[in-house]
């Protein structure tokens, strides 16, 4: 057991630390959004060896503020508009200090019963909040790159019946994937992680809204049967992340069923906003799914990590994932869930707790009205900027996403690419927001996405004042009457 001194020691350092904590996500927008640092700056400030005698908690805390704020990049703050949201809030928090607290490594049922029963109940609460079809079983993975791989390896072994993980890939006939142009990274890595090859991944072409061309697949598809080949798996995305492309479910749910392909849906980002009846527009031909991952940990108030990931047949995930030496059989094995079987890593965090959390603390409707707000507050950004004639509106909203970029009439387009990345590099130093940066259509375009949970319509006019007055002061612009400024 702890010593009294050594437990006494932590209940006041641990109060010292909520303090912290409280006063960190009330006052974070004193920070510059993204860190201000240089590599090195923070390496440099710890010692080049480990520690020989013990230090105090109060000692490393202090260096919190000292050592590790500098570096950190503030995702939390109302000013953050790159990438996507990785919200935190003060139920995920508490939730994620009793886990720590209570130290428990949910592999199997036996390790901790309440850990894998929240899970599945918490799960199918979000699938019916998310609209979601019923029997759709949900497991959490940590990130939706390991949802994503999960059902390529479960495709994978369908395709291969059930020989990959026993033999090897030798004898099986070439595995071919499909997803759009515009599909994540994490499609390709799959591919690569799984021993199916990158170059056996068809990016198919897209449609003039990001989304991918059913009959482009279809064709795809069969020039690859015809050359001897076995598809496996097609992985549609809701929500792409640079363009915001919807794929059509139903055509391409279809074609799947008609060759006996694997449909795995990307919804990582979108997928939250099915919480919103209104835009459950997205999740027509969700049915035709064998896989679906949703990414609590980016605009459901999750802190990272906590991806949801439904499957509708958990035997041919099991069997993709299961083996069993003698340390991990129960005696209850077959009456329970042991969701170490459901993928890659053997250990497992409590995660569902902070999951449980939020969605009891925010309720459904809690999180449908911060959902619309910032969808509406996008709709707002997008107005201001399409009435700006400097400025052009690349991907128009669709739910807290756009794409625009600054290409001023008088200057060569040839420059716009190079125009744009000095008008992001200029706003991210100066601290004041953060946004990141993709290509539509081929051109350099700025991404805003508005999704952290306490920004407000007085930010994104913040923002966006700051990007039209950094954009003047950056080239020969046009000034208030029209003329040209050097
Ligand atoms: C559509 C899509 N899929 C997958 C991912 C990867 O998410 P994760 O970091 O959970 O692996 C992202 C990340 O933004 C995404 O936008």
């Amino acid at each position: 057991m702890p010593t009294t001194t050594e437990i006494e020691d932590f209940r006041r350092q641990a109060h010292a630390a909520v303090e912290w904590m409280a006063d960190y996500l009330a006052g974070v927008e004193r920070y510059p959004v993204r860190a201000q640092v240089a590599p090195g700056d923070i390496a440099a400030r710890l010692p080049a060896a480990p520690p020989e005698t013990g230090e105090t908690l109060a000692a490393i805390i202090a260096d919190i503020d000292r050592i590790v704020m500098p570096g950190i990049t503030h995702w939390q703050h109302p000013m953050f508009f790159a990438y996507f949201p990785a919200n935190t809030s003060p139920p995920s928090v508490l939730a994620e200090m009793f886990t720590a607290a209570i130290g428990a490594q949910c592999m199997i049922w036996q390790t901790s019963p309440a850990a894998t029963e929240i899970e599945t109940r918490v799960l199918d609460w979000l699938r019916q909040l998310l609209g979601l079809p019923e029997g759709l079983h949900g497991v959490i993975q940590d990130t939706a790159s390991a949802a994503t791989l999960a059902a390529i390896l479960t495709a994978r072994e369908r395709a291969s019946g059930f020989s990959g993980n026993r033999a090897g890939l030798g004898a099986a006939p070439r595995l071919t994937a499909y997803c759009s142009a515009e599909a994540h990274s994490s499609v390709e890595k799959g591919m690569g992680i799984a021993g199916l090859g990158r170059e056996n991944l068809r990016r198919i072409p897209v449609d003039g809204r990001f989304a991918l061309r059913p009959a482009a697949l279809e064709a795809a598809i069969a020039k690859d049967i015809a050359a001897g080949a076995r598809p496996a798996i097609v992985v549609a995305t809701l929500g792409t992340t640079g363009t915001s492309g919807f794929d059509p479910l139903v055509p391409i749910g279809a074609i799947c069923q008609r060759h006996g392909i694997f449909l795995h849906v990307d919804a990582a980002w979108a997928g939250s906003a099915l919480v919103l009846p209104e835009q459950r527009w997205m999740a027509e031909g969700m049915g035709l799914a064998d896989s679906i991952v949703v990414n609590p940990h980016k605009c459901l108030f999750t802190n990272f990590d906590c991806s949801a990931h439904y499957v509708r047949d958990p035997a041919a995930l099991i069997r993709t994932f299961t083996i069993l030496p003698e340390y991990l059989k129960t005696r209850e094995r077959d009456r329970v869930i042991d969701y170490r079987d459901w993928g890659i890593p053997l250990g497992r965090r409590f995660r569902a707790l902070k999951l449980w959390f939020v969605l009891r603390h925010y309720g459904a409707e809690g999180l449908r009205a911060r959902l619309r707000r910032h969808i509406a507050l996008t709709q707002g950004l997008a107005t201001d900027i399409a009435a700006e004639p400097d400025f052009e509106l690349v991907v128009p909203p669709r739910l807290s996403l756009l794409c625009f970029r600054y290409r001023p009439a008088g200057v060569d387009p040839a420059a716009f690419d190079a125009l744009n990345q000095r008008l992001l590099d200029a706003l991210n130093d100066s601290g004041a927001l953060y946004l990141t940066q993709t290509r539509a259509n081929g051109a350099l375009v700025l991404r805003v996405s508005i999704g952290q949970t306490y920004t407000e319509a007085a930010h994104v006019a913040r923002a966006w004042a700051a990007i039209r007055d950094t954009a003047r002061r950056l080239s020969v612009l046009r000034d208030d009457h029209g003329e040209r400024k050097a």
